[in-house]
């Protein structure tokens, strides 16, 4: 598992610095080599000397040692192991990783480092839940950054919630997943939608809509990450192509149902782009002039093929599971089931997409899994991690 891994720890100055040494401990006892780091902080909770001791290396204290710099450069240090751990990860050092500070030598690694980082926050719950402690931690998670943790509990300041560091099993556990990522899914083609569809109503007009593409862009970097060759088929969106996935860049349904169809065969496909139910008959050739006194111009509309329904039609080229979304206001669970029926996929995720909600655009989704013959709700999760979940359960479906 983690032998002969090298992982780099960084210590930060909270009360759960103490636990560090046994995490030490219990990697060594792994086969894994460790170098510490303590930041300015750490040293009134921990002494350089236990980690020493414990990780029988060097520990890194100082930005501007001059003994340290002349053996190895600090870019060198924070790129000679396969992970940057950061435990505890305080709120005071997830600020300024967000916000690239490079104060000490611990931020200055953070900031050189071209390799994996995993943090385990652990904090007070009210400075855990503080609206800027999980605003820099969405952005950290934005940003590829890996969390472990924190867990439920009683804490040290006599409180009971979130924010003590994961017990060190569970860090050995988030840095394996990290260094040896399973690939249920190699050797798998998955074919995702995702974004709106524009039609064109003339060269400068469009009928849009409000799809980000978060969900689907999470969907195909989760299934990309678990190994599938994933095509994601993206109308126009505001977000970066997911790393390790071909992406193919359309504006209009049938556009996106000819990318789809050209991406054929897959293993599965996931339909989660909001693909507008009717186009413009007939675009204008020549932006449409408004003249005074003239009616507004009347658009006629046609019906845009259905991009799941013709992809889980029966037929050779049918992916082998198929899955839509179902955006609904009311009577979710209800029109999700009708609809899988009728479009003849395996799954829905039905979400909720009333305004209350926030889903459009937002960060979170709230999904119920409808099957042939179950109906399974999920928590209020984060995008990704319904991304991830998805993907966890089309590997298993595919196995
Ligand atoms: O019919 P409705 O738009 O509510 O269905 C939603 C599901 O169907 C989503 O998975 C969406 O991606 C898919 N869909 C499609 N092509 C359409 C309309 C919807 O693939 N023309």
């Amino acid at each position: 598992m983690l032998t002969g891994k090298k992982v780099f720890l960084i210590i930060a100055g909270g009360i759960s610095a103490y636990k560090c040494l046994d995490l030490i401990r219990r990697l060594r006892e792994q086969g894994a080599s460790v170098r510490c780091c303590l930041t300015e902080n750490a040293k009134e909770f921990v002494t350089p000397l236990s980690v020493a001791a414990l990780s029988q290396g060097p520990v890194y204290t100082d930005q501007f040692s001059l003994k340290d710099e002349s053996e190895m450069s600090h870019i060198e240090l924070s790129r000679q192991s396969d992970i940057l751990v950061v435990a505890p990860a305080t709120a005071d050092v997830m600020a300024k990783m967000a916000a690239g500070l490079a104060d000490q030598l611990a931020t200055t690694l953070l900031l050189a480092t071209d390799k994996p980082v995993l943090i385990a926050p652990a904090m007070n719950l009210r400075m855990w839940l503080h609206a800027a402690t999980q605003a820099n931690l969405a952005t950290l998670k934005s940003r590829g950054i890996h969390v472990v943790g924190p867990n439920d509990g009683a804490m040290a300041c006599n409180e009971f919630g979130p924010g003590r560091m994961a017990e060190a099993p569970e860090i050995m556990a988030a840095i394996d997943a990290v260094l040896n990522p399973r690939r249920p899914l190699s050797g798998r083609h998955i074919v995702v939608t995702s974004g709106p569809t524009v039609e064109p109503i003339d060269p400068v007009r469009i009928i849009a809509n409000r799809s980000s593409g978060k969900q689907g862009h999470a969907i195909a970097a989760a299934l990309a990450a678990l190994g599938a060759r994933v095509t994601l088929v993206s109308g126009p969106t505001a977000l970066p192509d997911p790393e390790g996935v071909d992406v193919v860049r359309i504006e209009t349904a049938r556009e996106m149902l000819a990318a789809c169809q050209a991406a054929l065969p897959a293993a599965a496909a996931v339909c989660a782009a909001a693909v507008a139910d009717w186009g413009v008959k007939a675009p204008a050739g020549q932006k449409m002039k408004k003249s005074p006194g003239a009616p507004p111009p009347a658009i006629e509309l046609i019906p845009n093929p259905d991009i799941l329904a013709t992809l889980a039609a029966p037929g050779a080229a049918r992916p082998g599971l198929v899955v839509g979304f179902a955006a609904e206001t009311e009577n979710l669970i209800e029109h999700a089931r009708e609809k899988r029926a009728r479009k003849g996929c395996d799954w829905i995720l039905a979400n909720d997409v009333s305004a209350a909600a926030g889903t459009f655009g937002g960060e979170t989704n709230r999904v119920h899994l409808i099957t042939a013959d179950a109906c399974e709700p999920w928590p209020v999760l984060d995008k990704r991690a319904v991304a991830q979940r998805l993907a966890d359960r089309i590997a298993e479906a595919l196995s």
